[in-house]
């Protein structure tokens, strides 16, 4: 049982073995937030006493800040779990609602509460969220009424001792005889009594897709958030609030990640007295929704996890909880897949023959997968046109001959799509240019990549390009597809939605976006799906919620990928990474492979180009992968160096058993001769370790101590995977013996 409710003093604990969350009801119905952080079995009687309030009693001498003349209860100094909007907290409120006098005072008091066994499966209707199982999770609701208007707010927590996390969300229901407009919703607030934290943001850009920022927090108002609609770039919506003093192992550090994919927001505020307050939720910025008597609206859901073990225990947590209850869990992720993608090699030019010749070459390199990536269907020579047209460009591919060959030779066939957009010149547009998400009356449009998006608010927009998309994946033996999204939300007001709804766009076209996800993934769960978003412009949870894996950037020189791939794996999880071996110009085949490895691991280059020893090493690579790729898969990931503040990229991935280590290494800048070692982290440290490094066998503890020495001269870019394997005490000492005989056959061990 994860949540108790104590009666007498109304405070509720949820808790896992690691993690406490105290809630209190106050004499005023006020939910208050007693405590977060590590696990406590008991909050002391004086944090919810009023002698507790006395420290803060100073701020009431005037009782200008006090209810009812309460000396003892201050809005100021008072943790929420739902601060009111319009009263005596000035802070940043979780959520505001305005009736038919406009007069936004938002006050919810708490009503009742219920403790299920499982996660509140009626919430599972249209957003994405985590697939908690029966014996997963304890969920406590909470229902607090608005004091002025009868409009009530359910808060959802789940919290799961399995996996060591909370998930939070909310929902609004207007049970009032007016029209609300709900102008703020969150799915969390979440009050700490004191300062001292800073924020670790991911940001990026096309290319430069995932960078990690380091924002300390002050008294302004701090804001991480998107606002392109259905995500772009800019900011990612996995955050993680570390304490000043944390570092990568050690230290108090919550990651919080949203399962969505639109405008999300997370505020910070830092109060005059020094209390830190975050809300996630709908970016208000572009979002206001009407509620309409007896109507409802829920938000997303957020993950929690708290670490005391510093950043790699936090993304330890998050990358366990992804894989096994965020990422889908059918078979088709299960497939043992290495893609070759189409695009960097031919882009737009490509015709039957040449893809015949990519598969017989793929085949020999033990390739299994051909993917082919954008400019398959009708007259798509360049990105100007056809989105919208999803037919078979015939004159250009015979896509039933190209299945066949590969079958023939028992490979499988991928496609690519863009199913949200619509070209102006295609037909689509031409039949239907209602569909495009262009407010009436409003000309010029922003083109973006000559593109235009669907209006998926609509539900007759959603079918229709549904069913097209049924004409082609009933029709072709397709196992894989990569669905892009390579433009964001402009003027998106749509033509489909009442003129009191039309603020209410870009919310709705991420619930039409997931509505064909959901319709896709059901009627093909044997297709292996990735999404994409001009690269890695959409890398969220609630992308991963549907395809187990996201191509992580278009950028794939090694230099730049390193670091994208560094700040993803913060929070996600490193099999959800599309990363692939390119043509690009910095690091060869083999320094691509290597970093490639370290996601879901394919090609995009044109093979049958390559001479016989970039062919030897795909080859090389491709069997390293059956035997070590798991290790990748189902690992515990520990960063070791960050490139975003020293010289070199470095982590590594332990399995669980602990008998298999995977160590990636880069160097940025050229070095001499320089002392330096890699320390390891997670090994046993009594067992011996083989080191494909150096051929030497030595204890766990010593690589996790000394570490690996890797002081000698670095050119730029120098880079390289090693493994370590257990060996037993046996073999460990006679490698010993046998050194010492004849200089080492050492390395039949691996
Ligand atoms: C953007 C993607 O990131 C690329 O990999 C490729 O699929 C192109 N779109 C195709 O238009």
């Amino acid at each position: 049982m994860g949540v108790t409710f104590e009666k007498k003093r109304k405070i509720f604990h949820l808790f896992t073995k690691n993690f406490s969350y105290y809630i209190h009801v106050n004499k005023y119905n006020y939910l208050i937030h007693l405590y977060s952080g590590k696990y406590l079995n008991d909050i002391s009687k004086e944090r919810v006493s009023e002698r507790y309030m006395e420290r803060y009693a100073f701020l009431n001498d005037e009782k200008k800040e006090t209810m009812d003349e309460d000396y003892y209860f201050s809005f100021i100094a008072s943790q929420f779990e739902v601060a009111p909007f319009g009263k005596g907290d000035k802070r940043n409120a979780p959520f505001i609602i305005e009736g038919e006098d406009n007069i936004p005072i938002t006050n919810f008091l708490f009503d009742s509460y219920e403790i299920i066994k499982g996660p509140y499966k009626k919430e599972r209707i249209r957003f994405p969220y985590v697939r908690f199982q029966e014996n997963d999770v304890t969920t406590l609701i909470i229902t607090l009424k608005d004091e002025y208007k009868k409009v009530y707010l359910k808060l959802f927590y789940e919290i799961s001792e399995k996996f060591d996390c909370l998930v939070r969300y909310s929902k609004i229901i207007n049970k009032s005889n007016e029209n609300i407009k709900v102008k703020k919703l969150s799915s969390f607030e979440l009050d700490l009594p004191s300062s001292g934290y800073k924020i670790l943001a991911l940001k990026g850009t096309w290319g430069n897709d995932t960078e990690v920022e380091i924002i300390p927090l002050n008294h302004s108002l701090t804001k991480i958030s998107d606002n392109h609609g259905a995500r772009g770039f800019y900011y990612n919506p996995a955050i993680a609030l570390i304490s000043n003093e944390a570092t990568l192992d050690n230290g108090e550090v919550y990651g919080i990640s949203s399962l969505y994919s639109g405008d999300f927001s997370y505020e910070f505020k830092v109060d005059e007295i020094d209390q830190t307050r975050i809300i996630g939720g709908f970016n208000d910025e572009t979002f206001e929704y009407l509620l309409k008597e007896k109507e409802e609206i829920s938000t997303f859901q957020t993950l929690f996890v708290y670490s005391n073990k510093g950043i790699n225990g936090m993304s330890q947590l998050m990358h366990e909880v992804i894989r096994k209850r965020i990422m889908p869990q059918t078979k088709n992720v299960q497939k043992d897949y290495i893609l070759i993608n189409s695009w960097e090699g031919y882009y737009f030019d490509f015709d039957t023959d040449k893809i015949i010749s990519l598969i017989d070459e793929a085949k020999k390199c033990d390739i299994n997968l051909v993917v082919i990536d954008d400019g398959w269907f009708k007259n798509r020579n360049s990105d100007t046109t056809s989105l919208g047209d999803w037919e078979v460009d015939n004159l250009k591919i015979d896509l039933k001959k190209v299945i066949d060959h590969a079958k023939s030779l028992k490979m499988d066939i991928g496609l690519w799509i863009e199913p949200e957009m619509i070209s102006p010149s295609s037909y689509l547009f031409k039949e239907h240019p209602e569909f495009a998400l262009i407010p009436e009356n409003y000309k010029h449009p922003t083109l973006l990549r000559h593109q235009l998006v669907l209006d998926l608010t609509n539900n007759e927009v959603i079918t229709n390009i549904f069913r097209k998309m049924i004409d082609i994946f009933d029709e072709y033996d397709i196992s894989y597809v990569k669905w892009d999204f390579n433009r964001y939300l402009t003027e998106s007001y749509s033509p489909s939605l009442p003129v009191e709804r039309k603020k209410e766009t870009n919310y709705r076209f991420m619930l039409g976006v997931y509505d064909l996800l959901y319709r896709f993934t059901n009627i093909y769960p044997h297709i292996l799906l990735e999404t994409c978003a001009s690269g890695g412009g959409r890398f969220d949870l609630g992308m991963l919620f549907f395809s187990p894996q996201i191509w992580g950037s278009d950028e794939t020189d090694i230099a730049l990928r390193a670091s994208i791939q560094y700040a993803k794996n913060i929070f996600y999880p490193l099999r959800s990474i599309g990363a692939h071996v390119s043509n690009r110009k910095i690091g060869s085949i083999q320094d691509k492979a290597c970093l490639a490895f370290f996601g879901t691991f394919g090609y995009e280059l044109d093979i049958t180009k390559l001479n016989e020893e970039d062919k030897k090493q795909i080859k090389f690579f491709n069997s390293l992968y059956k035997d070590f790729h798991h290790v990748v898969e189902e690992g515990k990931y520990y960063s070791i160096f960050s490139p975003f503040s020293s010289n070199y990229a470095a982590w590594n991935v332990v399995s669980n058993n602990k008998k298999e280590c995977l160590v990636y290494f880069m160097n940025y800048k050229k070095e001499q001769t320089k002392s330096r070692f890699l320390k390891i982290k997670g090994l046993s440290p009594n067992k011996f370790y083989f080191n494909s490094l150096t051929n030497d066998i030595y204890k766990g503890s010593f690589y996790m101590n000394v570490g690996l020495n890797l002081s000698c001269p670095m050119d730029p870019y120098f880079s390289a995977l090693f493994v370590l394997k257990e060996v037993d005490d046996i073999r460990a000492k006679l490698y010993r013996k046998t050194k010492q005989v004849d200089g080492g056959k050492r390395d039949k061990l691996i």
